[in-house]
């Protein structure tokens, strides 16, 4: 799936926001940009301040450096119900005697809104979940997936310019959670809203998300769209977090044209050029199982020789580990018939396409060059 890229300007934007509690520090100084319309997601580790982030954007928390501005505007301390975002908290924190109507309309309730305005809001924000039929219901009476929904509509009841989405599905059991992706994007589409939704589920990050915000301890890593981070991870930790990488750690040799040699353990590999690397500099070669191809014989491109060390079947892919002196690689091919196409023991040539492997830095720390939020 290629998500168009939205048109709009900034509608969120972080400035260096920076967040303590105690001697703990949450956030680092992290900036981003949110365009209107897109569907935004932060991915880390637990602990790793998503929440904060996110809380900080909602109002319900106050940055110590940094600030926010929505549509423009700064937000300084405005408190949370004055800001034209809302949110949906990982405790979804509904009220379980009262039914699914009584839930959704609270807001609406509050603001003192005629009856018969809140009686078609509530109506119209449980059909966009896809709910209709049980608005009479009590909370304690519904799915995990159902109430999970009913969050959404009290949310989305307000008319919020930005809607905040703490792990909505984490909560769900994974065929539900892969249905409601799919559903959530299709709202998002739907609504034209801004959703900035935080996730630790790098592929759930992948399949809704526009463009995706990696953190750790705190740091915003990279910033951009699924495919980009995939393919371009700016360090170890993007690279790690997301899918399956080979690491390699190795000295570079030269360049040519627009891809690099890099000597390895007695094997060269190759890479395509970052521009920030020299020759002599220790730095780390990233390159995805599903792009080394093994062949019986070096008919490969800048294929060097290994032995296949160990196979794995996962349905659709066989997963080998090849040794190749001291380099280990994790290689998966797509599974076509009734047998793994190489044994443990066999020797083989395994390779790539110099261009689809990256360049990161051996240390965790991104460089200064690249691209960035
Ligand atoms: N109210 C709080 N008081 C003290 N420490 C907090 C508070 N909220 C978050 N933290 C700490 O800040 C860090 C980031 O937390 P959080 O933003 O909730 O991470 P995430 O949502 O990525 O799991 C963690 O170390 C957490 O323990
Ligand atoms: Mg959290």
């Amino acid at each position: 799936m290629a998500p168009d890229a939205p048109s709009r300007g900034a509608e969120v934007e972080v400035r260096a926001i920076t967040k303590r509690f105690g001697a703990v520090v949450a956030v680092r100084s992290v900036s981003f940009v949110i365009r209107g319309g897109e569907f935004f997601s932060l991915l880390g580790p637990s602990g790793c301040g998503k929440t904060t982030t996110l809380r900080v954007i909602g109002g319900f928390e106050h940055a110590d450096e940094g600030e926010v501005a929505i549509g423009g505007t700064p937000m300084g301390r405005t408190p949370p119900n004055r800001r034209p975002t809302n949110m949906v908290f990982q405790r979804l924190a509904l009220f379980p005697h009262y039914t699914v109507f009584e839930n959704v309309a609270f807001g609406l309730r509050m603001k003192r809104l005629p009856e018969e305005e809140i009686r078609q809001r509530v109506g119209e924000a449980l059909e966009l979940v896809q709910m209709p039929g049980l608005a009479g219901r009590k909370i304690s009476e519904l799915s995990g997936g159902q109430q999970q929904r009913v969050a959404l509509a009290r949310a989305l009841v307000n008319r919020p310019r930005v809607l905040l989405l703490d792990e909505p599905l984490s909560s769900l059991d994974l065929k539900l959670r892969l249905q409601m992706q799919e559903e959530l994007k299709r709202l998002q589409r739907e609504l034209g809203t801004t959703f900035v939704s935080v996730t630790h589920d790098p592929g759930e990050a992948l399949a809704m998300s526009d463009r995706v915000g990696v953190m750790d301890s705190g740091i915003l890593h990279q910033v951009g769209a699924p495919m980009e981070i995939y393919e371009r991870p700016r360090n170890r930790f993007v690279a790690n977090f997301i899918g399956d990488a080979n690491l390699i750690d190795g000295v570079v040799q030269g360049t040519d044209g627009d891809t690099v040699a890099v000597r390895a353990g007695g094997v060269v590999v190759r890479a395509r050029r970052a521009g920030w690397e020299q020759i002599g500099q220790t730095l780390t070669v990233c390159v995805r199982p599903e792009r080394i191809q093994i062949g019986a014989a070096a008919d490969l491109p800048n294929a060097f020789r290994g032995r296949v060390e160990d196979w794995a079947f996962s349905g659709s892919m066989v997963k080998y580990r090849l040794a190749a002196g001291p380099v280990r690689l994790h290689a998966a091919v797509p599974y076509l018939n009734g047998a793994p196409l190489f044994q443990v023991g066999e020797e083989v040539a395994a390779g790539w396409d110099p261009m689809q492997a990256v360049l990161v830095p051996t240390e965790a720390a991104a460089p200064g060059a690249g691209g960035g939020p």
